[in-house]
């Protein structure tokens, strides 16, 4: 069997994750979670091989030629990433999406809603398309379209329909909460950008209501300088009618208010792991992505988005040990690139992002050779009745990065 990983360089024993040693692809039916998966995958697939699943990607890509462009995201295991035209963060592929009319296809190797967002942003002759419509993310879950507009409705009735509060979705997010932003004079942002966006909301309103990741909220407040007794929690679980378990005073006072989701891979994060790592090696550097908890960000030397993880790396010098909080696919990635530098995970027993990791190359080559054949599968297309607003939401953020680039 081919391995498409290869054991990188993350030495440290007692801070080692299993998967830090690769990710063997194996065939479908041995997944243990492909229970769970988009099931409809034809029964040729299941049982393929590394090796002939790579095979047959590359044959179906040289087919397909310049009319597809595949996207991978950061996280995506590397028996996709080594397929991937484009690979970046969450805003650099939107970008790319927006940007790049030649393909008629888009792959979009990554979950539901980057793959939701390239669709709003791509030209309209332009088809995206999600190897697995069960990839999606248990964050932008947390965030019902349902809750949150009951959870506005009580914002409104506290503090009145003006322009005082501005919604704020991060990218991780379904499509129809862009659209309430849009609708609703917000925007969305992404971890790379979240500081630029939350500036111009509060020269929009006096205060966020910040949604689905209140790590994400609150690391970029507290570096704004808003002060953390100005960001109040939304618990989304309470019955509506309960102003998210908040009182009208702590709204009142607040800047930021953030509904209460996380990301349970990130989320794992500690600053006894932090701690450990540097009893181990007193110069690591620690790098964190910004959905990790605030204590965690404050006792990291960085924080950034996956692209900017990956610059860190790359820019350090050589001989550097950097100790990194965030997705391990990307952590043992970094490790395996830069074999002069000590790069490992902070998190012994972190998992993969358990639904990144479900664009499995079966489900790959299956829409890679069904395009070829001319048949499009796993589409993802946004209601009409959501793009418009959706686009606003997403074009304003961009906007925001053009005008400061
Ligand atoms: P980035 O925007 O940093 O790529 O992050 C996306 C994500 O889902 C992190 O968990
Ligand atoms: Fe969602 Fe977390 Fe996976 Fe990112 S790492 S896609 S936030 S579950």
């Amino acid at each position: 069997m081919v391995t498409t990983t290869t054991p990188g360089p993350v030495l440290i024993p007692q801070l080692q994750c299993e998967s830090d040693v690769g990710i063997d692809t194996i065939p479908l039916t041995s997944e243990v979670s492909f229970g769970s998966w988009q099931r409809d995958i034809p029964d040729a697939y299941h049982q393929l091989g590394s090796e002939e699943l790579v095979t047959r990607v590359r044959a179906a890509r040289a087919a397909l030629g310049d009319r597809v462009v595949v996207l991978g995201h950061h996280y995506q295991r590397e028996d996709i990433i080594q397929f991937a035209d484009e690979r970046g963060d969450s805003f650099m592929l939107a970008q790319y999406a927006a940007e790049r009319p030649e393909s008629e296809f888009i792959v979009f190797c990554g979950v539901h809603f980057m793959a939701e967002a390239a669709d709003i942003l791509s030209a309209p002759h332009q088809q995206v398309v999600l190897p697995n419509m069960e990839a999606g993310c248990s964050m932008a879950d947390m965030a019902a379209p349902g809750d949150v507009r009951a959870a506005w409705r009580e914002l409104e009735d506290l503090f009145g329909s003006g322009d005082d509060i501005i919604p704020v979705t991060y990218m991780n997010s379904a499509a129809s909460l862009k659209a309430f932003c849009g609708e609703h004079g917000g925007v969305v942002c992404t971890s790379s950008n979240a500081v630029e966006v939350l500036e111009w909301a509060f020269t929009q309103g006096k205060r966020v209501f910040f949604f689905p990741d209140q790590h994400l909220g609150r690391n970029t407040g507290h570096a704004m300088g808003v002060p953390l007794e100005e960001m109040t929690l939304w618990n989304w679980r309470l019955p509506a009618g309960n102003l998210g378990g908040a009182t009208p005073e702590d709204l009142e006072r607040s800047r930021i208010i953030l509904w209460q989701g996380h990301c349970s891979v990130h989320q794992r994060f500690s600053t006894t792991q932090i701690d450990t790592a540097r009893e181990q090696y007193p110069d690591a550097k620690i790098v964190v992505h910004p959905e990790c908890r605030y204590e965690v960000v404050e006792a990291a030397d960085a924080v950034g988005s996956t692209a900017y993880i990956a610059h860190y790396v790359a820019e350090a010098p050589a001989g550097s040990v950097i100790g990194v909080g965030t997705e391990i696919n990307l952590v043992s990635r970094l490790a395996k690139e830069h074999p002069d530098k000590t790069v490992f995970c902070l998190d012994p027993v972190v998992c993969p992002c358990s639904t990144m990791y479900r664009v499995h190359p079966a489900y790959l080559a299956w829409v890679m050779e069904s395009l070829a054949e001319g048949r499009v599968v796993n589409r993802l297309v946004v209601p009409e009745e959501e793009q418009a607003n959706a686009r606003i939401a997403l074009e304003r953020m961009l906007a925001l990065r053009r005008a400061g680039a």
